[in-house]
């Protein structure tokens, strides 16, 4: 398909080449930015840029999924996007729909699971109900080896948040004690429960900031950012990444 004068040169086919596949990271985090900035460029509206930026999003999933990461987050709608015009957000809650109902669709044959991360309370009821359907289809499907989880309507602090009341109402209960927390009891609270921290955080569009994705999981991730803009964000790009992340001595503290 012909999508408005796409950057070729960002979108080429992965090669995987320079990868060494027995190295890679276990769970990549993705930050999708740039898209009303890609738009802007071609005298388009922003909503065209998040269009081709669920393009790109598809794109990355399948290429993550065929090298074999497990895991990959995006970051698809924070709790600060509703401050975004009222057209703006309706036009990514329905992208998200449609996306929703492909994943319905395809979950099965390809092979892979959506789990959600972020407060599904405060999302359209339509949406939220397909999100919960999306997750109990996909939880009961036998042997999937990859797992995509969406941030949508999605905050770090929020999710810490949600996290601490829901202990403190456990320690209210007297279904647990203050003594007993600790890093691994509380990341149970989170939505990333049995998600391994991610290894690789990226984010396009030239942002040097987290804008408030994972700030408890990223704690010893490593940190990528290209100028590239999400929607130009093709599995070439990705390579380049991983190949950066690769050539990285982590030492989580020690020596
Ligand atoms: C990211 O692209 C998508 C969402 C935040 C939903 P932006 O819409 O933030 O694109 P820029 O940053 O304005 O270019
Ligand atoms: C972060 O991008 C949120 C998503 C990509 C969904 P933003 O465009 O909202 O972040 P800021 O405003 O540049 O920090
Ligand atoms: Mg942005």
């Amino acid at each position: 398909m012909a999508f408005w004068n796409r950057k070729k040169t960002d979108s080429q086919p992965g090669t995987g080449e320079g990868l060494d596949l027995s190295r890679l990271p276990r769970h990549v985090g993705i930050i999708m930015d740039g898209n009303g900035r890609w738009a802007k460029k071609r005298g388009l509206p922003r909503t065209a840029g998040h269009a081709a930026g669920a393009e790109s999003f598809r794109t990355i999933a399948y290429y993550c999924k065929d090298l074999g990461i497990p895991y990959l987050t995006v970051y698809a709608f924070s709790t600060e996007n509703w401050k975004r015009p009222m057209e703006e957000v309706s036009a990514i809650m329905n992208l998200l729909q449609n996306y929703l109902l492909e994943a319905l669709e395809k979950m099965e044959r390809d092979g892979f699971r959506v789990h959600f991360f972020g407060d599904l309370e405060g999302l359209p009821p339509k949406l939220r109900d397909l999100c919960l359907r999306t997750l109990e289809e996909g939880d009961a499907l036998d042997g999937t080896r990859f797992q995509v989880n969406v941030c949508l309507n999605y905050g770090g602090r929020d999710e810490i948040l949600r996290a601490a009341k829901a202990w403190a109402a456990d320690v209210q209960a007297g279904r647990q004690t203050p003594e007993a927390l600790t890093d691994e009891l509380f990341s149970r609270y989170l939505d990333s429960r049995g998600v391994p921290d991610p290894d690789l955080i990226i984010r396009p569009s030239g942002e040097l900031r987290l804008s408030n994705f994972l700030p408890w999981q990223s704690a010893y991730a490593e940190f990528y950012f290209t100028d590239v803009l999400w929607p130009d964000f093709g599995p070439a790009v990705l390579d380049q990444a991983l190949i950066d992340y690769q050539r990285r001595q982590r030492r989580f503290g020690g020596v």
